[in-house]
Order: structure tokens, then sequence, then C-alpha cells
């Protein structure tokens, strides 16, 4: 079995929202991604993203996932919350070890912060003022090099901020995207990743209209930006 079909076959047992092929993205950067410090997952649910990334990092033996979710939901309280079944879904993956579940409000838990982070997913609430303030927040403690990755990247709120925050802010670099998930280092562009930057720009203003990107079939998506894949994207 490859790498690949065994974080898969434990990932598709957990309920959430990722694709085969950004569950597996996600425990590539874990594994494999640029600098030193902890990971950071804003916006856990069930905890698909937090196996995937705990995975990634255990397999390499690197830091662990501090897994940041109030378990109550987006603006109405889930029933009953999702911690239960978010701890449930770690014992059952292997994965307790190498996760710290963080259980409280983002903003709260970003006000106290003080770890290094070398990789920073972000997919708690989506709506504009929330995404712009967990990435401001939560990028300061980004080391140099290190990277975020936003889930849904054509919804409204992470969509503004990828584009105004990330790709035109002259501080991120290596820009790429696969399925809905967009991604950058933390570092200055050259000639090149200021061109890669624009060019993602281009390319996800022409999906973005006429289409809304919730009825976007994730091929179709990867077709069209294929050319600023990471290289050894899965
Ligand atoms: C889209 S789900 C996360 C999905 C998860 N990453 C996965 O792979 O299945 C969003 C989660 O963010 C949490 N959330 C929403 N707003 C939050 C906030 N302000 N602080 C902490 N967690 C929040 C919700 O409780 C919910 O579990």
């Amino acid at each position: 079995m490859t790498a690949k079909e065994r974080v898969l076959k434990v990932a598709r047992k957990v309920e959430g929202m990722l694709t085969d092929k950004e569950a597996f993205l996600l425990y590539l950067l874990a594994k494999n991604g640029p600098g030193r410090g902890c990971i950071v997952e804003l916006g856990s649910y069930k905890g698909k993203s937090t196996v995937c990334l705990a995975l990634g990092s255990k397999a390499a033996g690197r830091e662990k996932v501090y897994a940041v979710d109030w378990h109550r939901g987006w603006k109405d309280a889930v029933k009953g919350g999702t911690l239960g079944e978010f701890s449930r879904n770690m014992r059952k993956s292997g994965v307790r070890d190498y996760v710290v579940p963080v259980v409280m409000k983002s903003e709260d838990a970003g006000r106290k912060w003080k770890r290094r982070i070398r990789l920073l997913w972000i997919d708690a609430s989506h709506d504009y003022k929330d995404v712009r303030k967990d990435f401001l927040m939560w990028s300061r403690f980004l080391v140099d090099g290190g990277i975020v990755a936003f889930h849904d990247s054509f919804w409204e709120g992470p969509y503004r901020v990828v584009n105004d925050y990330v790709l035109k802010s002259g501080k991120y670099s290596k820009a790429g995207s696969v399925d809905y998930i967009a991604f950058a280092a933390k570092s200055r562009p050259g000639t090149a990743g200021k061109l890669r930057n624009k060019k993602l720009l281009l390319i996800r203003s022409l999906l973005k209209y006429p289409m809304r990107s919730e009825h976007l079939h994730p091929r179709l998506l990867n077709k069209a930006i294929k050319d600023v894949l990471l290289s050894d994207s899965p």
C-alpha cells in the first residue's frame, strides 16, 4: 500500500469536507513542508483535516498539530457539539498523541498564542471579517518560509483574503492551489514569484465569474490551474 492509499484509508473514515486530493495535500505539507515550528489548524469539526496533518507530521517525526475549534459549529451551535466525535476520531486514527485540541474561539486562542508556526491551516468561519481576523492574527506567528493554506478558497470570505492579503501582498510566494485549497509560503516573491501570484489571481478571477465555486467540479478547477500546482502535488 502506498503512503497515499494509507492516508486516504484513514481519512475517509472521518466525516468532513475535504476531497481526497486536498486530504493528501495536507498530509504532504505537514510531512515535507518547509520551516520549523508547530502546525496550527483553525477549524477542526470532526477532525478530517486534523488527521491528515497529524499523520503527515508524525510520519516525519516533526511537530504536533494544535487543533483550534470551539466545537459549536458556525453561527448556530451544532447540537451537542463536535468535540466528542473529534476526540474519538483522533483515537481511532492513531494520532491522539500528535494532536493538541484547543477548545476555544480562534480569536481567543490567538490572543494567548506564543509559539512559532510552520503550517497554518485556516478552515474555521468563512465570513470575510472572521477569515481576515484569523489570517492577520495567526500569520504573525508563521516562520519565514512557512505555509499558510485556506480551505474553500472560492467562497467569498476566504477568496478575498487569499487575493488581497496573500497574493497581492508582496509577502507571499510559491502560491498554488489544489481543488478548493489555496496556499502560499511566507517569503517575498522575486520576479517569477510575482508572475506566479498574478497568474493565480487571474485564474481565480476567471473561475469565480460567472460560475460560483460551490458548483465548480474539482476536476475542472484542477485542469484550469495545473500550471500553478506544486510540482509534487497529489
Ligand atoms: C468547515 S468546518 C472545519 C472542517 C474541517 N477542517 C474538516 O476537515 O472537516 C469549520 C469548523 O470551524 C469551527 N469554527 C467556526 N468558527 C469558529 C471560531 N470563531 N473559532 C473556532 N472555531 C470555529 C466550527 O465549530 C467548525 O467545526
